[in-house]
């Protein structure tokens, strides 16, 4: 599609379903436009996907373009049912099934060896496939409509924080994608958790909602993260080729603040005074605790400290907000490294292009 035609949004009513059968009509037509080989950016349970038919290599190559993507960084591959993994992927291991019928739907992206029938393209270039089914039914029933399988990396610019509601969606893509189903604020609001399957070693590529701990008891080994996204100094490269860019930024600059809670209170409130001395326009993403006590010119606050999925939750929501008020330095508080909270301290570092103040 060309760049000045806007795109257009499809709002389903009954977002969190049952969905009426308006709402059917509205995903069946952005079927139709994924089956043509469009693209069609749609809700899930973690963040808005940019979608296009996972088998057409031409609609891989349009997604790569509308996000500005380098092509060797692949996309996942959606599905709504067990029974058209088969046909997208080879040799499926015993612990992929385990984690299949305890997590999907749910947010687990498992890297599986790839069958001939997903295109290198969608791939990145790679003999793997990601695959995952995503615990929404608005996404559910869109996958379904569209044939089975749609490749979706998050429908944001490349490099920009991932989308959370369909208004962020058209903040990046307007004009560049056919349509967007506008299916409400996402309910986890960080990307879902890799893990590798297909390698030598089962290992998390990415950390998400569902924790190694998680992992580890459904698979009865102890599963670990890529030790290249624990270092930022490692030499060897983050095995998931979108893990080795800076990603998720705001225009602002992102400093990200760990320690013990009174020493990042007081190392904050000494940097705002500081820009503020400069005339810089400052941001702080802390606790709730702390909210009320900062002075800077924007102040978001999740939950409480030891509450990540709160943090994670409004993450990205708050570093778009950000840049709405131009916000040139953004001070994020550490939250608990628990749960969700290892997945939003890797995520933080990305945005803050992996350097942190320790106090
Ligand atoms: O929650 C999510 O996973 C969201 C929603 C839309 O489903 N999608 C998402 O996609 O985060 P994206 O493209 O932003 O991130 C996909 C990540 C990238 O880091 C990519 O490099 C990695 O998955 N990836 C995809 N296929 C891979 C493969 N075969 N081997 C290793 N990493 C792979
Ligand atoms: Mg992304």
């Amino acid at each position: 599609m060309t760049g000045n035609l806007d795109t257009k949004v499809y709002k389903i009513e009954n977002c969190h379903g049952p969905l009426s059968e308006e709402d059917k009509v509205k995903i069946a037509e952005c079927g139709e436009i994924i089956r043509n080989g469009g693209l069609v950016a749609f809700p899930t349970e973690t963040v808005y996907g940019l979608g296009g038919d996972a088998l057409n290599s031409l609609s891989s190559g349009r997604i790569y373009a509308a996000k500005g993507r380098p092509s060797d960084n692949p996309l996942i591959v959606h599905i709504c049912s067990m029974d058209d993994l088969g046909r997208i992927t080879e040799d499926i291991p015993e612990e992929a099934l385990i984690l299949a019928k305890k997590f999907w739907p749910g947010p687990l992206t498992m890297i599986l060896k790839k069958s001939d029938a997903v295109p290198l393209k969608t791939t990145g270039g790679l003999e793997t496939v990601a695959v995952r089914m995503p615990d929404n039914p608005v996404a559910l029933e869109f996958i379904k409509a569209s044939g089975g399988y749609i490749a979706a990396p998050s429908a944001n610019i490349s490099g920009k924080p991932s989308p959370t509601t369909a208004g962020y969606v058209l903040e990046d893509m307007n004009g560049r994608i056919d349509a967007l189903i506008d299916g409400g604020e996402n309910d986890i609001g960080l990307e879902s958790t890799i893990i590798d399957l297909a390698g030598d070693k089962i290992q998390v590529l990415r950390p998400g909602f569902i924790t190694n701990e998680i992992l580890s008891d459904a698979l009865g080994i102890k599963v670990e993260t890529d030790p290249a996204l624990l270092d930022p100094n490692c030499k060897e490269r983050p095995k998931a080729p979108g893990m080795r860019y800076r990603h998720y930024a705001p225009e602002g600059e992102v400093i990200p603040v760990r320690g013990e809670p009174d020493r990042v209170f007081a190392h904050i409130s000494e940097g705002l005074v500081k820009a503020a001395a400069k005339g810089i326009k400052t941001g702080v993403l802390c606790c709730l605790e702390n909210a009320s006590k900062y002075d800077a010119d924007v102040i978001r606050h999740a939950g409480a400290l030891d509450d990540a999925e709160s943090a994670a939750h409004i993450f990205y929501t708050a570093l778009r907000d950000m840049d709405d008020e131009n916000v040139e330095v953004i001070y994020v508080e550490n939250f608990t490294d628990r749960g969700v909270g290892e997945a939003l301290w890797n995520r933080l570092l990305k945005s803050a292009g992996s350097k942190w103040e320790e106090v």
